[in-house]
């Protein structure tokens, strides 16, 4: 049995430090949670993409929380932190600058840990569809790790859900990884052995079984999506925490964790202060 702390979008930034006392909170929570491993599943940054600081910052500021005795950290990036596909951030797009970027502060974006019994991938959903060099060296190494898991259980970490309720639903444009991207992670996503996908970027809590496989949302350190900006959770919860993840020899039992003191902080009235629209969008 090993234990994997799940924290989430934490939107760390010293420009705009709206959110960073939450993650002291989520930091304390860690501090009396024993655990092997922590894996973020991305947004560590405000702003990323524009703003190399942001992830300067939210790297010291997550190894500060967590501690120089405390688990080791796995991050895989969000739109956050690198961008997202032309079509959804034509401001921001992802590209080899900016993984390198995430990389440098926050380690690899994508990532094979085996533990006992178990194979733990994390995916660098940000990277699907945009034709860099990190996209082909991801798929690459998804496929090696598929070909090579051999009789251990598979759990993937990964920013965006591949989708919201099913494999064959239409394109939820921002919120998961498109239709046409899901092909690209098929030979782990449908494998027999996978158990858990884990993943962020709706600031949603949700458990859903599909199969034998769970599919859990994690809550975010920072902020809650309101009905304004999501006016559906597809079933889920709008509130902060972070995920348990305890793998046994059968499979893997997940439960939240809320975070005392934390401020139920909503995004939506507070939007244009903390993520200005860009020029070419923004009202004359
Ligand atoms: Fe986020
Ligand atoms: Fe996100």
């Amino acid at each position: 049995m090993f234990t994997v702390l799940q924290i989430s979008d934490t939107h760390l930034s010293q420009r705009i430090p709206r959110f960073n006392a939450n993650w002291a909170c989520a930091a304390r929570v860690i501090a009396s949670h024993p655990a092997e491993l922590i894996v973020h599943t991305g947004d560590a940054a405000l702003d990323g993409p524009d703003h190399a600081a942001d992830l300067d910052f939210a790297a010291s500021a997550l190894r500060t929380g967590i501690g120089a005795e405390g688990p080791r950290l796995r991050c895989v990036p969000g739109n956050h932190d690198v961008g997202d596909r032309p079509v959804i951030a034509p401001h921001q797009p992802t590209t080899d600058a900016r993984i390198a970027a995430h990389a440098a502060a926050l380690g690899a974006c994508t990532w094979v840990d085996d533990a006992p019994g178990w194979r733990l991938i994390g995916i660098n959903t940000q990277v699907l569809g945009t034709g860099t060099a990190a996209e082909a060296t991801q798929a690459a190494m998804l496929a090696e790790a598929a070909l090579t898991l051999g009789d251990r259980l598979l759990a993937l970490f990964m920013h965006k859900p591949p989708f919201l309720d099913q494999a064959d639903e239409p394109d939820a444009g921002y919120w998961t990884v498109p239709p046409g991207e899901r092909g690209a992670l098929a030979p782990l996503l449908f494998h027999a052995r996978l158990r858990l996908v884990a993943s962020g970027h709706l600031h949603v809590h949700r458990l859903i079984r599909r199969g034998a496989v769970m599919h859990a949302w994690s809550p975010a350190t920072s902020f809650m999506v309101g009905p304004a900006l999501m006016a559906d959770t597809h079933g889920g919860e709008r509130r902060l925490g972070i995920l348990r993840h305890r793998f046994g020899v059968d499979g893997v039992e997940t439960e939240v964790v809320a975070l005392p003191g934390a401020e139920p902080i909503v995004l939506d009235p507070i939007t244009d202060e903390i993520y200005p629209p860009p020029p070419s969008l923004a009202p004359a």
